[in-house]
């Protein structure tokens, strides 16, 4: 009866939340209106932020598997306890992995099939995060996750698109599951009701069993028996061993503000901290916000910073990787740095190749600044296209964020670099960046985002048109942005711009893209007069929402 009381609860409130929403005791966005419901719920129940993003994240992993399924990976930073945090549960290369790996393999290997999966790492994650910092019971926060797949869920919009898009790619058990069987050659449409009775089976075994019932047992053996049977080499030893590790996040200064980044095997911290020491140097701030002059500034702030992303990998492995003076950087790009012309940069002259590709982000904040930005993904969008033959899992396809051919971009168009080289047990280098920002000693502002190397791009200018321009976190986010990530040498731009704004830009010599989104960014800000604000991204589906 308890259950019936819950579950017509949580269907009832299909509220459609403003934006930003605003809120005093605790605030989520998320890419989902999901998102707000859970947070909502948990907190008053009695939980905190940590309670309450493990519970969003369970249940994003059955309404949104193409980029939050628990075969997947992420990072997350937390202020919990004195210190801010970062949890780093990214999937890693098998221990049969080789630098070799992919070499005379079709460049597709590394993005569908059973090659491309790495080992995953949200349940091992979510738990770790729970462990050390969760309020409630571990087995209460998997009602939500349990009632979207075992009594259904309406799929939306963006569950229809994301999951036509890529059907030819999607292996049967994918296609039959997210057909229900009604048209088995398509996929559901908006609205449609969807139930996952096997992905029910692996969410009971996560809650009754812990990591135990993931990363051993049936659900080890489905995974492996999947991988194996399309090509890959991840053995049930791999799945047993799995790790998280919490690290010290990487940190800077903007502005009079702490800022608190993904550090590596996230590209985030190194080139967050370059542009912005960049943007101090240059003064960015006194640069009108949204003209074409910030946008030419952010487009060379950009290509200069990602020139050195070629240098990264995981710091377990890579030895090599160098230790940047980011005030002798930042002279340089001043040096060179014209406002009415793009600079030539040559390549920073190590062995860089080339590298380049389905993501999300919610951040939860309470009124104390206890905060959880966490950023999970599969990779490209439902990962490696294959879901387990049984548990309904779909798995990532994170390989592809490795070296996987060198002088070859990857499905972003990055540079990859020998420091980013296949090793078994190692993680691939990364642009996912949860964000937090610190002011006299309390959590202000939290942010992250989808959408590869433009991660980086979109948090850092949010961060600057809340922290310089003084924009609201809505406004913030809802302007246009600009990418460059050095290689290809072209500025991305949001088709929202207005055609002055790239007619400037292209006389200043840029090679503009126009892209539909500059990825979607998420934020929950703590203002001075103490009221939570949370939005959540035009540029695609989502919730913010709270108490
Ligand atoms: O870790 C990374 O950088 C990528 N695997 C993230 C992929 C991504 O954001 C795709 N989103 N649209």
């Amino acid at each position: 009866m308890k259950n019936l009381i819950t579950l017509l609860l949580v269907f009832s409130c299909s509220t459609v939340f403003a934006i930003p929403f605003e809120g005093q005791k605790i605030v989520v966005a998320g890419p989902s209106p999901f998102s707000a419901e859970i947070t909502t719920d948990v907190y008053k129940k009695g939980g905190n932020v940590v309670d309450a993003a493990v519970a969003v994240a369970l249940a994003l992993s059955v309404t949104a598997p193409y980029y939050a399924s628990l075969g997947g990976g992420g990072f997350a930073l937390v202020k919990m306890g004195d210190a801010v945090e970062a949890l780093d549960f990214r999937e890693v290369a098998p221990k049969a992995a080789t630098a070799n790996l992919f070499k005379d393999k079709p460049d597709t290997a590394s993005v569908t099939g059973g090659l491309s999966v790495a080992v995953p790492g949200i349940p091992a994650g979510l738990k770790a995060l729970h462990a050390k910092y969760g309020k409630m019971p571990w087995q209460a926060l998997f009602a939500y996750a349990e009632k979207y797949a075992n009594v259904g869920f309406r799929v939306s919009g963006e569950w229809s698109r994301l999951t036509t898009a890529e059907w030819e790619r999607l292996n049967t058990t994918a296609k039959r599951t997210f057909s229900q069987g009604q048209r088995a050659e398509k996929a559901l449409m908006p609205g449609d009701w969807l139930q996952q009775p096997e992905l029910t089976n692996t969410i009971l075994r996560l809650r009754d069993y812990g990591t135990d019932g993931f990363y051993k047992g049936p659900v080890a053996r489905a995974i492996v028996d999947t991988v194996k049977a399309n090509g890959g080499i991840i053995e049930l030893e791999d799945l047993a061993n799995y790790k998280v590790r919490w690290l010290k996040p990487a940190e800077t200064t903007y502005q009079g503000y702490k800022i608190y980044m993904m550090p590596l095997p996230s590209s985030a911290g190194v080139l967050m901290t370059t542009a912005l020491k960049i943007a101090e140097k240059v003064k960015l701030e006194n640069m009108p916000p949204l003209s074409s002059l910030e946008y030419h500034t952010w487009g060379e702030i950009l290509k200069f910073s990602f020139r050195q992303r070629g240098e990264l990998g995981d710091p377990d492995f890579a030895k090599n990787i160098p230790q940047l003076d980011f005030a002798k950087l930042a002279e340089e790009f001043n040096k060179k740095f014209k406002g009415d012309r793009v600079m030539v940069l040559p390549p920073p002259g190590s062995n860089i190749d080339v590298e380049d590709s389905d993501t999300t982000h919610f951040s939860i904040m309470d009124a104390e600044g206890h905060s959880v930005a966490m950023t999970i993904t599969l990779n490209g969008n439902h990962g490696s296209g294959l879901m387990t033959n049984k548990f309904g899992i779909m798995l990532n396809d994170e390989m592809d964020d490795f070296n996987t051919q060198p002088g070859s971009p990857n499905m972003f168009g990055l540079l990859q670099g020998p420091a980013n080289n296949v090793e078994p047990g190692k993680r691939p280098l990364s642009s996912m960046s949860p964000t937090l920002v610190e002011k006299d000693g309390k959590i202000v502002l939290s942010l992250g985002s989808p959408g590869g190397p433009r991660i980086i791009s979109s948090v850092l200018q949010v961060l600057h048109h809340v922290l310089a321009s003084h924009f609201d976190i809505d406004q913030a986010i809802q302007a246009p942005r600009v990418h460059h990530q050095y290689e290809p040498n072209k500025l991305f731009v949001d088709k929202t711009f207005s055609p002055d704004v790239i007619d400037s830009l292209r006389r200043k010599e840029h090679r503009i893209e126009i892209v539909n989104n500059v990825a979607k960014v998420y934020g929950v800000r703590l203002r001075s007069d103490k009221i939570l604000e949370g939005a959540f991204d035009s540029r695609g589906e989502g919730g913010a929402g709270g108490l």
